[in-house]
């Protein structure tokens, strides 16, 4: 049955990236059908959870190291449905008067958004495609709320490998890119299948409207073209910036870096 909080535009019989991630990180906006998903999935990656959480902690990390080089304005690209500590409350532990502007191509990411931000001033929730950014970054869209003349940073986790060679991956990071000042940043996590698990789960993303395309590291890399990347460099979530330094961490299958424009 459609929960009442489920926009119309939703299919109910195919799992979703974003509630299928919902379901891994324990939120609630996620059908029957992507928790028979996620759970086939653990089968493959019993880590899978972990990993999820791990992916949210280095967003944190790296949201408050932004801020500490002094960004107040943040782009999140494939933000997915709102869980606990996200962009805005990150940044705003250390800049309170930070912007965020959220994108997500899912309709129940950019419904669950934007009624719990429709009060807040300083956060805008868009619906758009990282396929076209030129929709959703000019007038009407990002640039309502974010200044493009002054540094932004743009966070790319966990999206990216939602676009396939097809789609032009490279020209779409030229196309942000162009669009940035300098001083900007690049943040992104992107999956590296390396393990004959980690196929069979690009595999099962084939049945869904978001297939998964996995790179090798030195592809991940050349997506930061333009960037410089700062230390770590291009790491496991995990091992970027970790807290306490040298806990031991889970090793998520896939890259983290932060680069500069
Ligand atoms: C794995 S979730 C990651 C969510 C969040 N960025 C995080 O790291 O916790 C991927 C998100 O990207 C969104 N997505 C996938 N393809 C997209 C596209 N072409 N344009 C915009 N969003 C997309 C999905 O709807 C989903 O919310």
């Amino acid at each position: 049955m459609r929960p009442e909080w489920a926009p119309l535009t939703v299919d109910l019989d195919r799992p979703s990236a974003a509630r299928v991630w919902d379901f891994l990180l324990g939120g609630s906006h996620n059908f029957r059908v992507d928790r028979a998903f996620a759970r086939e999935m653990m089968i493959q990656m019993p880590d899978a959870q972990v990993i999820a959480r791990e992916n949210r902690a280095f967003l944190r990390r790296a949201v408050r190291f932004l801020s500490e080089q002094g960004i107040t304005q943040f782009l999140d690209i494939g933000s997915g449905i709102p869980t606990v500590g996200n962009v805005h409350e990150a940044a705003r532990a250390v800049r309170p008067g930070a912007r965020v502007v959220y994108v997500d191509n899912d309709p129940v990411a950019v419904t669950h958004g934007s009624a719990l931000l429709k009060d807040d001033p300083n956060t805008l929730v868009i619906e758009g495609d990282l396929g076209s950014p030129g929709a959703f970054l000019g007038a009407g869209g990002a640039a309502d709320l974010l200044d493009f003349t002054r540094p932004v940073a743009v966070l790319l986790l966990a999206v990216m490998h939602f676009v396939p060679d097809s789609a032009d991956p490279a020209g779409i990071m030229a196309q942000i890119r162009e669009r940035l000042a300098p001083g900007s940043y690049l943040v992104m996590v992107h999956g590296s299948a390396e393990t004959d698990a980690h196929h069979a789960v690009q595999e099962m993303y084939q049945r869904t409207p978001t297939a998964l395309t996995m790179r090798p590291r030195a592809e991940i890399l050349r997506l930061f073209d333009g960037f410089e990347l700062v230390a770590p460099g291009l790491v496991s979530p995990s091992d970027w910036r970790p807290e306490p330094p040298g806990e031991p961490v889970l090793k998520s299958p896939g890259y983290a870096g932060v680069g500069r424009l």
